[in-house]
């Protein structure tokens, strides 16, 4: 007796679909899995017999022979258990299934007979609903984030029981349970926490107005990490269509949280520089989304630069240059979108003294270069804003809460992106740090005042050809902000002077 299920496997950020079939036959009891699956879908058949008989079904004690398919598709975890269980029980006849073929199926079994949650349910659920299947069948635990797809029967199962259930249309799945996010709301960080570092807010203003990479320099306890932390708290919110990709990416790391939705907020990571090179970048036997991809649509923040590995440091170039990060491995190579906003923190030189008037710094200038040469010319050159922030003035932190609200700055940016919203119609990140060689010349024009003023600082900074480009690109933002069209002589002053705090090092 043959029996077939419909499932998936991931593939970078997206499933595609995998048959699972057993074919039980009469003869000696003998059982074997084909498909090039790795240890994990090998040890799926010890779980499965155990789920089996622990939710009180036989297990047939017969010649069985199982198949993921197609073969050559690499295949890992366990979210093949609950479709093998499945199988199993349709060949044996203990299940008379009404609806196998419109379901995509996956899930952990635990030995017991309970649903454990996978990764990638959403990801399953945007592959259901384009090659129209009915519906999706997934651990309870992910079914709000397949939830997200309209249209879609998505039965979240708790155990075994439910699954058989489900199939045989003697159990429908409940409403859906409450997600987390609706649950507890995050308190929320205010810039009106931070007393003075007005340039510093200013260049988080302008940095989740354009979505320009930002670096923050000073000595500790001057707010740095402060600062970064209240960035996403200025961000707009996430677009459905971003949503819906950055909450696939986390579903895929396995970074969702059980009974999450769909997520709202950007993402922010802020990675330890002792964080492994996989966990930072991606990887895996079959690569997986790390750091950098789970940033996609949010902010990166690298706290104290100049400690993370030289080599993770230079591979944030390619995705700060074209949103994306290809990870290759001998299993084969994975690309996973990594738009994202950097912000980097350091201090001036090893003892932190560096750049605070009231503190003498003891360090050699050996030392200093060899410091902030951690962070190398290049990716510094990728860095729209070079912000400078000083020690927090004493008498100012007795002081009760005042200046900017994180609601106010964010009224300002959502201003702002509406501007480049109209200016690029129809792309998928309408910003001005993406803008292209050809939207410089369309929208970044200037009087010749300003062109001089440009040249001059190229001139006398020794400033890159990109440089250049960036600078123009902060400008724009900044006349943005200014409601102005034109980019006038103050815009480019306040544009090129984020690109000089770092000669003081
Ligand atoms: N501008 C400020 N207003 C109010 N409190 C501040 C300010 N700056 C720093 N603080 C206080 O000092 C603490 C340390 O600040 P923060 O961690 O942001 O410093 P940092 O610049 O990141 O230092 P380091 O270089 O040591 O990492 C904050 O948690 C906050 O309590
Ligand atoms: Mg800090």
């Amino acid at each position: 007796m043959l029996a077939k299920l419909h499932s998936i496997a991931i593939s970078g950020i997206d499933a595609v679909p995998v048959e699972v079939e057993l074919d039980l036959t009469g003869g000696a009891p003998f059982e074997r899995l084909v498909g090039l699956p790795d240890k994990a879908v090998q040890e799926s058949l010890d779980r499965v017999r155990s789920a089996i008989r622990n939710s009180e079904y036989d297990f047939p004690s017969r010649r069985l022979v199982y198949s993921l398919a197609p073969a050559e598709l690499r295949k890992e975890g366990a979210l093949y258990d609950l479709p093998l269980a499945l199988v199993t029980l349709i060949a044996s006849g203990q299940l008379e299934a009404a609806r196998e073929g419109r379901y995509l199926v996956a899930g952990e079994l635990a030995l017991g007979g309970a649903v454990r949650p996978i990764r990638g349910a959403l990801a399953a659920a945007i592959a259901a609903s384009q090659l129209g299947f009915a519906g999706v069948v997934v651990p309870e635990e992910n079914a709000a984030e397949a939830r997200a797809m309209d249209g879609l029967v998505v039965a979240g199962v708790r155990d075994l029981a439910e699954a058989v259930g489900f199939f045989a249309g003697t159990w429908t799945p409940g409403p859906p349970a409450r997600t987390e996010a609706a649950r507890e709301p995050e308190p929320e960080l205010c810039y009106s926490d931070m007393r003075g570092q007005e340039m510093v807010k200013r260049a988080m203003l302008v940095a989740a107005a354009g979505a320009h990479h930002c670096i923050l320099m000073g000595p500790p306890g001057s707010g740095k990490t402060m600062a970064a932390q209240r960035l996403p708290s200025i961000l707009p919110p996430l677009t459905v269509a971003e949503s819906l990709e950055t909450t696939k990416i986390h579903s895929i790391a396995g970074e969702l949280r059980p009974g999450r939705g769909l997520m709202t907020k950007r993402p922010f990571r802020a990675p330890h520089h002792n964080a492994s090179m996989a966990g930072l970048v991606g990887g895996g036997t079959i690569p997986r989304p790390g750091e950098i991809s789970l940033a996609h649509n949010g902010v990166l923040f690298l706290d104290e630069a100049p400690e993370f590995p030289r080599q993770v440091l230079e591979t944030l170039r390619q995705p700060l240059e074209d949103g994306k990060i290809t990870i290759s491995r001998v299993a084969g190579s994975g690309t996973f979108p990594a738009r994202l906003l950097l912000v980097m923190s350091m201090n001036l030189c090893p003892c932190g003294a560096r750049g605070d008037p009231r503190r003498t710094c003891r360090c050699s200038r050996n030392q200093v270069e060899n410091y902030a040469g951690r962070v190398s010319g290049p990716l510094l050159d990728r860095i729209d804003l070079h912000v400078e922030a000083p020690p927090v003035d004493r008498d100012r932190l007795f002081r009760k809460r005042e200046g900017v609200t994180s609601a106010e700055l964010a009224g300002r940016v959502r201003s702002a992106r509406k501007i480049q919203e109209a200016r690029y119609p129809g792309r998928g990140s309408p910003v001005n740090a993406a803008m292209t060689p050809r939207d410089l010349e369309a929208h970044c024009g200037l009087d010749s005042g300003s062109e001089s003023l440009l040249r001059a600082a190229i001139n006398d900074y020794g400033l890159s050809a990109r440089a250049y480009g960036r600078i123009l690109k902060v400008a724009r933002t900044i006349a943005d902000l200014d409601g102005s069209e034109r980019i006038g002589m103050d815009h480019l002053l306040e544009a090129v002077q984020y690109r000089q705090a770092d000669r003081r090092l």
